[in-house]
């Protein structure tokens, strides 16, 4: 797909953004290995998540979609998944791969995860490893990327996990596995990544412990079905934020927004370039916290990003860079080594992109200098990746 894109700017008003892919995966497998029935309200219908939802009533459970963004998932319990007819097709995911794999690596059948071409690039070894250490049979391609050909049929047992990357999708499968597994299962995080499996199980009724870096749980536990009301989702409203920002007088409210602190980094990073966007209304949504977000146009300086935010805003660093074009000076990004392996090398992607449009930018292996300057057209590729297509839009 081509398309076009003129200056525009944003006035003022009101809106709402898609609900969370992250907790919409996540509704879907909880759910659907839950006991009785979950209701998942504000649910993100796009690619992704249906992929997953796909999944799921491939091996055998009942989903039904009252509406664009509400679901009835019938849960068939912790041991109630079948084999499915034939591979599971993830897309373009690798949420739902990762999770899966941990979900399926302990179930009595074999499964097979496949995706798209850019799905079937990405690391896999990362979550092998630590479910092979815990008993589960996986092969993939000889250089650790899908498909991934999970082997059914065996006990696992829990381990303790130093991950060597921040990665949710890395927690959450081995957390996931850790249902199915004997004994203690724990992961210790080298930086804060978000913890909506963690909230989520626990509101299912998983005893789940958190201890600093380090998230443990006693596998066999049964998970119950639940209310999961999604909120707006974050990564989504940042192209909001970042329009008006740009924007000449804008001022804009985006309600109902999921403002969990694992996944505020992009607030801060802005904040600290002289954004002036203010959470009101905080309050807490299922087992979310949510606010209205106001966003008012800023004039935008650069600054050193600090690394420290990495794994808060990791996936808004495409929007992020947009941002620091538009500032005064430069903007360093370090620490960003994980953005080579997402949907498209975003570094280089958003780096390419930049360039064409005027921008001077250094790259870095693990990141980029960004020099604000004016915006020129251009014709510019999104390498398939949504966020970069959003952010260079
Ligand atoms: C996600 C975790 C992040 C993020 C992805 C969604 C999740 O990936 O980039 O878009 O839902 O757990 P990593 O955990 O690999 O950093």
């Amino acid at each position: 797909m081509d398309f076009k894109v003129r200056p525009a700017s944003f006035r003022s008003g009101t809106v709402t953004v898609p609900g969370d892919k992250s907790i919409s995966h996540r509704a879907l497998m909880l759910g659907s290995v839950a006991t009785g029935r979950t209701e998942v309200s504000g649910f993100l219908a796009g690619e992704d998540c249906l992929a997953t939802a796909a999944a799921m009533r491939a091996l055998g459970v009942r989903i039904e979609q009252l509406s664009a963004t509400d679901l009835v998932i019938d849960g068939v319990g912790r041991d109630g998944l079948r084999a499915p007819p034939g591979p599971l097709d993830l897309g373009n995911s690798g949420t739902a791969m990762r999770l899966m794999a941990g979900l399926l690596a302990g179930q009595p059948f074999d499964s097979v995860l496949t995706g798209d071409a850019s799905l079937s690039g990405r690391p896999m070894n990362r979550i092998i490893r630590p479910l092979t250490k815990m008993g589960a049979v996986i092969e993939s391609d000889c250089d650790g990327t899908p498909p991934l050909q999970i082997r059914g049929g065996l006990q696992l047992k829990g381990i303790h996990y130093d991950m060597p990357v921040a990665s949710a999708q890395v927690k959450s499968a081995v957390l996931l596995a850790g249902l199915y597994a004997g004994g203690e299962t724990s992961v210790t995080e080298p930086a804060v990544t978000r913890d909506h499996t963690e909230r989520m199980l626990g509101a299912m009724g998983v005893e789940v412990a958190v201890d600093g870096g380090t998230i443990s749980m006693v596998g066999g536990q049964e998970l119950r079905g639940n209310r999961i009301p999604i909120p707006g989702d974050l990564s989504s409203a940042t192209f909001i934020i970042l329009g008006t920002l740009l924007s000449q007088d804008a001022e804009i409210k985006i309600e109902n927004v999921g403002v969990n602190p694992t996944r505020t980094g992009v607030i801060d990073i802005l904040k600290a370039m002289g954004a002036d966007i203010r959470l009101e209304n905080t309050r807490i949504f299922g087992e979310e916290p949510v606010a209205d977000i106001r966003v008012r146009a800023s004039r935008l300086t650069g600054c050193d990003v600090d690394p420290a935010l990495v794994s808060l805003a990791i996936d808004e660093f495409p929007a992020l860079f947009v941002a620091a074009a538009a500032a005064e000076g430069e903007t360093c990004f370090s620490g960003l080594e994980e953005l080579r392996v997402k949907e498209s090398d975003r570094i280089a992607a958003m780096a390419d992109g930049l360039r064409r449009l005027g921008i001077a930018v250094d790259e870095a292996p693990d990141g980029a200098t960004v020099r604000g300057g004016d915006f020129r057209g251009g014709v510019v590729d999104s390498y398939h990746d949504h966020r970069v297509a959003m952010a260079l839009a």
